[in-house]
């Protein structure tokens, strides 16, 4: 049985998949003992990991019992979640956890995300950009890193993650001179009403790659970013101007083994198709590159790709168990 015991806060996309991912963990090295959420009740959590047509957890059955989400699959113990309903400052297990995920979304700075370290709860890690973490850690690229006096810590992104890793390969392999990244990000179902219109926004990619990634100059990087009124999974395209880049063609094979079984696998996908988005649902890579797409001219390699952005949890869980088999 792991010691570490996990409180979940936010059952949204995020939680959703971050739920599903660890259940799939064959030896999880945490325990999610108890959840909360801001706008689900216990009955109607149960009717959304029942009823979720992309998240399926179709192996489980799972049903309330009093205070607590019952999740039985085959062959195993049943678990027994508590689960609570309601401002996350109020949630009776506060302080009875070792670790808070804070996957709400409701609490983006580490001042907010403090106030969850009572009681037995040591750490917070946040599900988003948290510019006042006392770390930073992307998995794949810094989580080695790890301080465990660090109490508030951030994963990153979606875009974070789909960036990150695959910029420092290639500033370790050809040399990265510029960047420019243009995303077309979903919006979950629930919210479609409120975004009828494509909106540009600013995206904490912008800030966070330069302050994570030392050799891009915060002048030398872009990011474009739309919130399209879509559902499915969302699109991503990388511009970098390289410094000594080979042929497209070596630079490409030297990609997909990097991607297939060296430093990027697991992390960044080369397709061989150009699918549409839709074929990467769940996928559990940060981002897929499109092979058949991609181009390098001159020193401009362009890279379009697509990634499950809510399914970054994946991301998210490869940190929390590195951290929970490093002793919490
Ligand atoms: N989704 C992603 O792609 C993704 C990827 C990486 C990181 N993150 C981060 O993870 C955190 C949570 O994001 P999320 O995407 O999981 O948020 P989400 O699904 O939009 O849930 C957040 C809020 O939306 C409302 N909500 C949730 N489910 C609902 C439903 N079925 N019907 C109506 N309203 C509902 C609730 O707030 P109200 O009831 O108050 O409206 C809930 O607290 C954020 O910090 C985000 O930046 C998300």
């Amino acid at each position: 049985m792991p010691t570490i015991t996990a409180g979940l806060n936010g059952l949204g996309r995020f939680g959703l998949h971050l739920l599903r991912a660890w259940l799939d963990l064959p030896d999880p090295p945490l325990r999610i003992t108890a959840i909360n959420d801001a706008h689900h009740t216990l009955a109607s959590a149960v009717r959304v990991l029942s009823e979720d047509p992309k998240v399926s957890f179709s192996d489980c059955q799972i049903r309330a019992d009093g205070d607590a989400l019952l999740i039985a699959r085959h062959g195993q113990a049943t678990l027994r979640i508590a689960y609570s309903h309601g401002p996350a400052a109020h949630a009776p297990w506060l302080g009875q956890t070792d670790w808070w995920l804070e996957c709400s979304g409701a609490h983006p700075g580490a001042l907010q995300c403090r106030r969850f370290l009572a009681g037995q709860t040591r750490r917070v890690l946040v599900s988003a950009t948290c510019h006042d973490a006392d770390q930073t850690l992307v998995f794949g690229y810094n989580h080695e890193s790890f301080d465990p006096a660090a109490e508030v810590i951030s994963y990153g992104s979606c875009t974070v993650n789909a960036f990150v890793p695959l910029a420092h390969w290639l500033q370790r392999h050809y040399g990265v001179d510029n960047a420019e990244v243009s995303v077309i990000h979903n919006v979950p179902a629930h919210r479609l009403a409120n975004h009828p219109h494509p909106e540009r926004r600013a995206c904490t990619l912008e800030t966070e790659g330069p302050r994570l990634l030392p050799f891009l100059a915060p002048a030398a990087f872009r990011v474009d970013y739309v919130l399209i009124p879509y559902t499915g999974v969302s699109l991503i395209d990388f511009r970098f101007g390289l410094a000594m880049p080979p042929s497209e063609a070596v630079l490409l094979d030297a990609l997909d083994t990097a991607c297939a079984s060296g430093e990027l696998k697991g992390l960044v996908r080369l397709s061989p198709v150009n699918a549409g988005p839709q074929a990467f649902a769940l996928s559990p890579e940060s981002v897929v590159l499109l092979r058949p797409r991609a181009r390098l001219t001159g020193k401009r390699l362009v890279l379009p790709a697509c990634f499950d952005n809510e399914n970054s949890a994946t991301r998210y869980l490869d940190l929390l168990a590195f951290m929970a088999r490093r002793g919490g």
